[in-house]
């Protein structure tokens, strides 16, 4: 089977970075997250992944997996007591949550990302029962009206929020929720602090620019929807097998700002 070329610069290149970091973990002896469909996925697509922008990144891979696992393990919960879901999968990149959660056929579950993503998507993965893609910016307002009414509604954002600007996350989640009688948003946000850092990075790696951010969880609710779960990814060190990074980010645990840099939420609505 021929590899399909990728030539992605700009946000979108950020999925491969994601994918590239799960791959490399499944490939561990001890894996954080174990998720050999993302090293499939990785052989079928020409991209040069040993690229020095590549490798710049690689250092936050632990990060990325236990942001990863945690939101799976909140996603198998809501699955295992919502078995009739309709699962929103915002930004998803190549990412093969569907595959790793393996929700039962009454599941409709919906991976969205941007045409050209999907597109690609599309060449390593079908469609399947339960199972759909929609191509189109998470901001367009016309998309949800895919999303099946009156049935417990998972959003899942990984990766994703801190790329858009306030006003959209607002929209967002305001037109999700309203389309459900109740369920749950899982997503991970950055610090404030990140944002102006990540702008002095985004012309070095080109496609980092964030914008979103998220210091209190009351910004949120202003939007209706209800805290349940704050976790800050680096609380959860002891899980990465190699010794050096786990000292790392075991130092980095016990400073705040830094601990918080990235932290992963859970909102009832
Ligand atoms: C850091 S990647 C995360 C991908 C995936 N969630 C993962 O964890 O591997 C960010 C993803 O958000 C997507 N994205 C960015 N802006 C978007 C938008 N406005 N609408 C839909 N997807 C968007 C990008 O194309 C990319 O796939």
């Amino acid at each position: 089977m021929t590899a399909t070329k990728v030539a992605f610069t700009d946000v979108k290149w950020t999925m491969l970075v994601t994918l590239h970091m799960r791959a490399m973990d499944s490939r561990q002896a001890e894996p954080v997250l174990g998720d050999r469909f993302a090293a499939e996925a990785e052989r079928r697509i020409d991209y040069d992944f040993g690229s020095w922008r590549m490798r710049v990144t690689e250092g936050d891979r632990h990060l990325v997996t236990l942001r990863a696992k945690r939101l799976d393990t909140w996603a198998a919960e809501f699955l295992a007591a919502h078995p009739d879901a309709v699962v929103a999968h915002l930004g998803c990149g190549l990412d093969s949550r569907w595959l790793r959660l393996a929700p039962p056929p009454t599941v409709s579950w919906f991976d969205v990302d941007l045409p050209e993503v999907v597109a690609l998507r599309r060449e390593l993965y079908g469609d399947a029962e339960g199972y759909r893609m929609i191509a189109s910016s998470v901001t367009d307002p016309g998309w949800v009206e895919h999303l099946p009414t009156g049935r417990p509604l998972l959003v899942i954002a990984e990766g994703l929020l801190m790329y858009l600007t306030a006003p959209h996350v607002a929209g967002l989640l305001s037109r999700l929720t309203t389309r459900a009688p109740a369920g749950q948003v899982l997503f991970d946000a950055i610090a404030p602090w990140v944002v102006p850092t990540s702008a002095m990075l985004s012309p070095l790696l080109g496609a980092f620019r964030m914008r979103w951010a998220l210091s209190d969880v009351r910004e949120v609710e202003r939007w209706g929807l209800r805290h349940r779960d704050t976790e800050t990814l680096l609380g959860h060190h002891e899980r990465v097998p190699s010794t050096l990074v786990r000292s790392v980010y075991g130092v980095f645990a016990r400073v705040p700002p830094v601990r918080d840099a990235l932290r992963a939420f859970r909102f009832d609505f």
